[in-house]
């Protein structure tokens, strides 16, 4: 329909003109909606543009003021969620807690952030100043897979959208030099996606600042996509399925192989403690991911199992998107927000025995220790990175388990037996994370506003060279250095 209706003739003809253009267009249009769309309504709905976060815009509701929460309900309105220019003070009065990462490594005191933290590829440097971004020195492109080029672009992108809304009411963001590291394992000093929960890993000299996982802007791979669509499946799904109406196992996906060092066997462990049971839907995942499920799929059943890999897991804020109960053991890396997860434990619960795996394959476990089979459990440094147990029945909102599954049939089973335990762990879970905001836009920048203001508050980057960098603006760097 890319007829012209300019036209040098008189204004009678060219009204004839526009007559027939308006008509020829209005049939066509009418085709086009009788006979194409019934066929593809879904796909070509795409050229409608979507409220900015639908999660957040559906959710409102009239009884937002009440008291009682229901999983559903959330302590703030979309108008606040999604509103990505919150002061600090704003910040913390929406979402207490949210910076504790960040307080506590500022708390630390200054640090030295040396011209080349770390030799190799290294995380990348880049600069604020006047409340622009730019990078000083970066991993180059055919050096980086496309994952870690994706995920690198994504913070790059969160990072500069919470200087872009930084309200203009308070304090600017200061000037400063930061590492951003955007491998899975956590590196000193910069910000990372998460930091190691074992303070003997995370002493004095460390310097980590957990920042937002990737996810929260973008991650375009099949089962997961961006953290919005995902939430807004969530929000759906679980506003039709009551407890009573969840699948009662245990469900878990994965690629068995993928473990860290510290876990050793965890995920191989896991699939076999297993295997066969009824109360269980764990499976390796099949190399042709036939028997992949969606993330939102794993909050139609009541327990969610969930593994740590090499570090932490960028699944973990999906799960706790769920009123299930997560059953992890107990995590050995903390994402931004990991801290709010209040953790009961199996050993806790009445009746709830560990049994050593009867297979022959456990005597090839790294976990064989003077006691038998079993893992010490809680290990010591968990008492130090998770001193706090908390009740199951008021206050948890996951449980650990033993780390090499001894007590998950058990665990599974008790919480069967009491259901409104089980139940009340699931609820606080999703009042926590959904109900509280704390995955919204507004609290993410919230968050790295938080993050920089704190780095930049106690690095120290004199004196180390930075000032002969070549300098790129991140707009330039976003169109050249980011994609494969
Ligand atoms: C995928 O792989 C599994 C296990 O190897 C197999 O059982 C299944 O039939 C395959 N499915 C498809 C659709 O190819």
């Amino acid at each position: 329909m890319g007829g012209s209706i300019t036209s040098k003739r008189g204004p009678a003809s060219s009204h004839a003109r526009l007559r027939q253009v308006v008509i020829v267009s209005v049939i066509c249009l009418a085709l086009y909606c009788f006979m194409l769309v019934p066929d593809h309504s879904l796909d070509s709905s795409r050229t409608v543009p979507e409220p900015v976060f639908p999660y957040y815009a559906s959710s409102s509701s009239s009884s937002s003021k009440s008291k009682q929460q229901s999983p559903q309900q959330q302590r703030h309105p979309p108008s606040l969620l999604n509103n990505r220019f919150l002061t600090t003070p704003q910040c913390a009065a929406a979402f207490p807690g949210l910076t504790k990462e960040i307080d506590d490594v500022v708390a630390k005191g200054p640090f030295v952030l040396p011209r080349n933290p770390h030799p190799g590829l290294g995380p990348l440097v880049a600069r604020v100043r006047g409340g622009r971004l730019s990078i000083l020195s970066y991993a180059r492109r055919v050096d980086l897979g496309r994952d870690m080029l994706q995920h690198r672009s994504a913070t790059l992108h969160q990072i500069a959208a919470a200087l872009l809304t930084a309200p203009a009411e308070e304090e600017p963001i200061p000037d400063t030099i930061f590492a951003f590291n955007h491998e899975d394992d956590p590196a000193s000093p910069s910000l990372s996606y998460a930091r190691p929960a074992d303070p003997v890993l995370n002493g004095a000299a460390k310097r980590f600042f957990a920042v937002p996982h990737f996810s929260f802007w973008a991650w375009p791979i099949g089962p997961v996509g961006s953290f919005g669509r995902a939430a807004t499946a969530i929000a759906s799904l679980e506003s039709e399925l009551s407890w009573a109406a969840k699948t009662p196992k245990a469900v878990w996906r994965g690629t068995a192989w993928f473990n860290s060092a510290r876990a050793g066997r965890t995920r191989q462990d896991l699939v076999a403690a297993a295997r066969g049971k009824p109360w269980a839907d764990v499976e390796a995942l099949h190399a042709n991911r036939s028997n992949a499920l969606a993330v939102e799929d794993f909050c139609r059943y009541r327990y969610v199992v969930h593994t740590e890999g090499v570090t932490y897991s960028g699944r973990f804020q999906y799960h706790q998107l769920c009123a299930s109960v997560v059953l992890a053991p107990p995590l050995a890396w903390m994402q931004h927000l990991t801290h709010l997860a209040r953790p009961a434990f199996s050993y806790a619960l009445d009746g709830v025995a560990r049994t050593a795996p009867s297979s022959s394959s456990s005597s090839s476990s790294s976990f064989s220790s003077s006691s038998g089979n079993l893992v010490p459990y809680p290990a010591p440094w968990v008492k130090e990175a998770w001193p706090t147990a908390y009740d199951p029945r008021t206050e948890a909102n996951i449980l650990f388990v033993a780390p090499d599954w001894s007590d998950l049939e058990a665990t599974v089973d008790w919480l069967e037996r009491h259901p409104k335990v089980a139940e009340g762990i699931a609820r606080r879970q999703r009042e926590l994370f959904h109900g509280g905001g704390y995955f919204s836009p507004a609290a993410e920048m919230c968050y790295w506003r938080a993050a920089i203001r704190g780095w930049s508050s106690v690095v120290r980057t004199d004196g180390q060279g930075f000032e002969d960098l070549e300098e790129i603006p991140w707009e330039e760097f976003s169109l050249k250095e980011i994609h494969k």
